[in-house]
């Protein structure tokens, strides 16, 4: 981004690819830290004086307008965050959008409708994504640079995030050089010990991550419902938990793997076993090796990890020297399974060591258990992205940059 500045951005359009994909209520952002994210880069673009064009999206429309999907309440946040001006376009290159753009004032901030109302934004074909990426270009015009900003979808081959740079100038903007230099530095070179907490609720997502961290990571502390899985590998009962049976052989194969590859996995000991999946259901603390047996029995599941666990976890993240913590331990929504994830968060936020919090939902969870972003070194913007960038799969969206 230096480089473009340098040149002199004043009059010029820039495009700037954001990831805004926040979570709403009606039209309230219920977090805005993607938004607050993408602010440093448009602004900076904005004070140089160029005429800032915006392209997101939000959810996963069909490939059609759908108002659920508006980038409007979003946009309407943005421009209470920033103190730059934000106007708004009610299409994606439309009518709308070409007239808006170019009247567009230098060091204005104009927000595209939702990308993925077009459905040649995602599609697979290269001529239909191509041809989508042509009619960007002529909302903002052929003299105009490309920037992409968006984290969190560098992993999609989509128009916005892909093929777009390769039609007009590209750089890579801030966020995008701090999540990679921070991801790259904990799968290639972290201090260690290096900790990684995985929890959220499928194993089945996870399994490529957890195989390019074994050898890499010093301890792998498994939990949430993923955990469900590997305590089932180690032979024990789990009730109605969530089970991926099919993942059991990978799980055990992984185990003696960690053995043979020096990284120690860390399973729940204890389990926070609930009468039913609801925040008034009836639960005790129970040990792995019996799960059933108490006065709940088979016909309950682990919602949390027990505090015998959160104890052991909270040690390992305290003797790191660099942590990753990925996905809630327990279901953190509801007070009577929130301990685990709270106490995991306490531990990253008590600790010296380089913390990495990212994918998925860990970066909402911390926030709405009360925590501040600046208890932690880096909350990546990234859910798939920031897992497939650990899985070291090769991103779209870094490619097309030559990164
Ligand atoms: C995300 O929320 O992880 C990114 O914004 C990408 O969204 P997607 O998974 O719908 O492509």
């Amino acid at each position: 981004l230096d480089e473009l500045l340098a040149d002199g951005v004043e009059g010029r359009h820039v495009l700037v690819r954001s990831d805004l994909n926040v979570p709403l209520d009606g039209t309230t952002v219920t977090d805005d830290g993607r938004i607050k994210a993408s602010l440093p880069v448009l602004k900076k673009l904005a004070d140089a004086g160029a005429r800032v064009v915006v392209m997101a999206h939000l959810g996963r429309p069909k490939g059609q307008v759908d108002p659920q999907f508006s980038l409007a309440s979003v946009a309407s946040r943005l421009s209470e965050l920033a103190d730059f001006p934000v106007t708004t376009a009610e299409d994606t290159v439309g009518s709308d959008a070409q007239a808006k753009a170019s009247s567009q004032q230098n060091g204005e901030v104009l927000v595209l409708e939702n990308v993925r109302f077009d459905p040649r934004e995602t599609s697979k074909d290269d001529s239909e994504r191509g041809a989508f990426a042509d009619e960007l270009v002529a909302v903002v015009g052929g003299d105009a640079a490309y920037v992409d900003d968006a984290f969190g979808a560098v992993h999609r081959k989509h128009t916005s995030v892909y093929d777009i740079a390769t039609r007009l100038p590209a750089f890579m903007g801030d966020l995008v050089k701090t999540e990679v230099d921070v991801l790259s530095k904990l799968i290639e070179n972290p201090e260690r010990p290096f900790v990684v907490v995985m929890g959220g609720s499928k194993v089945s997502d996870k399994l490529a991550v957890i195989d390019n961290l074994i050898g890499k990571a010093d301890a792998l502390l498994i939990g949430g419902g993923m955990g469900y899985t590997f305590t089932a590998a180690q032979g024990y009962n789990v009730g109605k938990s969530l089970l991926e049976k099919d993942q059991i052989d990978t799980v055990k194969e992984y185990l003696e793997r960690g053995k043979a590859e020096g990284t120690e996995f860390v399973l729940a000991t204890d389990v926070v076993w609930a009468s039913a999946f609801a925040a008034d259901a009836d639960h005790e603390v129970r040990p792995v090796e019996s799960l059933e047996d108490g006065k709940i029995g088979a016909e309950g599941l682990g919602l949390d990890i027990g505090p015998e666990t959160q104890k052991t976890f909270a040690r390992y993240i305290a003797e790191a020297r660099t942590v990753f913590w990925n996905g809630p331990v327990g279901v953190f929504e509801m007070e009577a399974f929130a301990q685990g994830t709270k106490t995991v968060a306490q531990a990253l936020a008590d600790t010296e060591a380089m913390t990495v919090v990212g994918g998925g939902d860990s970066a909402s969870a911390v926030r709405n258990l009360g925590f501040d972003d600046d208890q932690f070194g880096h909350i990546s913007t990234g859910g798939g992205a920031s897992l497939e960038y650990i899985e070291g799969k090769d991103l779209p969206g870094l490619d097309v940059l030559g990164a």
